[in-house]
């Protein structure tokens, strides 16, 4: 059997998982990560490319015999890193520059899912401050102002109040989010429980994956600021997410990929639905062009796969839906954050626990911000520091058991939220 090389671009928990799932691949080659941590460098080698930069990813992967080249983050895609790969002849996991745009600028992903008669939350977009801003006083109500392009997560002003609203249209305008901010979209606020579905897809075929849900927010009981996601569990259980609500997100996925495909955009990769289950059903809140995370770190360990062989299908337009089956367990994934997080931290604690943490039954746990020393000791180098990622046969020993790993787990300035989970039981 021809064995194939991996270049994964990344260093998140969503990378280290990502990078654990496509090791087990018996056609899994040489494995190489850029810039990777300090979990993903326990297992590959550092690739020396800037992972945001075309030319260098597809020159090193085309000298270094790479045979797939898998995108994790968002900023690489919008920067067009998979049409130089797949220019240069190679495999590439995830979707070229024109379909990441569903992403990477959310007045498209408005324009196609308009196209695809999708619902979604009614939006005005704007260039101008004083238009935005009369906009704004207008509804006199709720709303939610977003900075247009990539904001690494931030760059979403959930406003209950005109005088809210109107602060986070002047933080847009005035640079907050860098050049995001220059197109302003105003959105009408929608209620309801949030749920994420990830989908598999070649551009034709959709393979949507199994729910998850994340937290968003810094601390228990849903208070404090955004972060890139707290903790997350999968399967959304049936009170939270019916049938009926799931076939809905699953045909909202399907006809969107379909519209770009009519559009003439092949979208190849994972399509990240984030969807908001208000009263009138499932409507969208946003795309995002890649994996969850932390919502990879509990979807991947339920899964049965070759995603080796499910990544090259993708690319190559074979996407088949028997390539992808679900164990019937649960996964529950607490994050691990430093002191501060999702403002300032500080970084280079040394981390214990680990292998004790990894020793304990149906445990994982993913490193996300962290760097190894020349000792080989494991420091923190991040936010998010660690995904303590538990498998088992019920929710409750999911939950229990990563609780009891996170124990285990000790570093200066630790933090978690104490309540992942807590709506689904
Ligand atoms: P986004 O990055 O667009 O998913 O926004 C981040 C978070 O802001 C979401 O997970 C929601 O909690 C909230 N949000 C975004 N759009 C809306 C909306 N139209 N109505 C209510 N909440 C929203
Ligand atoms: N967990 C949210 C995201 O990956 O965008």
């Amino acid at each position: 059997m021809d064995k194939i090389n991996i270049l994964l671009l990344g260093a998140g928990g969503r990378e280290h998982a990502l990078l654990l799932k496509l090791a087990e691949s018996p056609r899994a080659g040489k494995l190489y990560v850029a810039p990777g941590n300090g979990g993903m460098l326990q297992l590959a080698q550092q690739a020396p490319v800037n992972q945001d930069s075309p030319t260098e990813v597809a020159t090193w992967a085309a000298q270094n015999n790479i045979g797939l080249v898998v995108v994790g983050p968002e900023a690489p895609l919008v920067e067009g890193v998979a049409d130089a790969v797949r220019e240069a002849g190679i495999p590439c996991f995830g979707p070229n520059a024109s379909a990441a745009r569903m992403e990477g600028s959310k007045e498209f992903a408005k324009q196609v899912m308009a196209r695809a008669n999708v619902p979604t939350a009614a939006y005005k977009s704007f260039t101008d401050r004083k238009a935005c801003e009369d906009y704004v006083r207008e509804l006199a109500g709720p709303c939610v102002i977003k900075a247009d392009g990539l904001a690494a997560g931030k760059g979403v002003i959930v406003a209950q109040t005109t005088e809210e609203a109107l602060s986070g249209v002047a933080q847009c305008f005035e640079g907050a989010f860098g050049d995001a901010g220059n197109t302003v979209v105003v959105e009408e606020m929608l209620e309801g429980p949030e749920c994420s579905l990830l989908a598999l897809t070649d551009g034709k075929t959709v393979v949507p994956l199994a729910t998850s849900q994340d937290h968003k927010r810094a601390y228990d009981g849903d208070k404090g600021p955004n972060t890139g996601g707290m903790g997350v569990y999968s399967p959304v259980p049936e009170h939270l997410v019916g049938a009926e609500d799931l076939a809905c997100m699953t045909n909202i996925m399907e006809r969107v990929v379909a519209q770009l495909a009519a559009d003439g955009i092949v979208y190849s990769g994972c399509l990240y639905g984030g969807f908001m289950l208000t009263k009138d059903g499932p409507k969208v809140l946003e795309f995002n062009a890649r994996f969850g995370d932390p919502e990879t770190q509990v979807v991947l360990p339920r899964m049965h796969a070759d995603l080796l062989e499910v990544f090259m299908a993708c690319d190559a337009g074979t996407l088949d839906s028997t390539m992808v089956q679900w164990d019937d367990d649960y996964a529950v994934s607490v994050v691990l954050a430093s002191a501060g997080y999702p403002g300032k931290y500080e970084s280079g604690k040394r981390i214990t626990g680990l292998e004790e943490a990894a020793a304990q039954d149906g445990i994982t746990v993913y490193h996300a911000g962290t760097k190894l020393d020349d000792e080989g000791n494991t420091l923190t180098a991040g936010g998010r520091v660690l995904d303590v990622t538990a498998v088992a046969p019920t929710f409750s020993e999911a939950r229990r058991n990563a609780y009891a790993a996170c124990d285990l787990i000790d570093f200066e300035g630790k933090q978690f939220r104490t309540d992942i989970g807590a709506r689904a039981l």
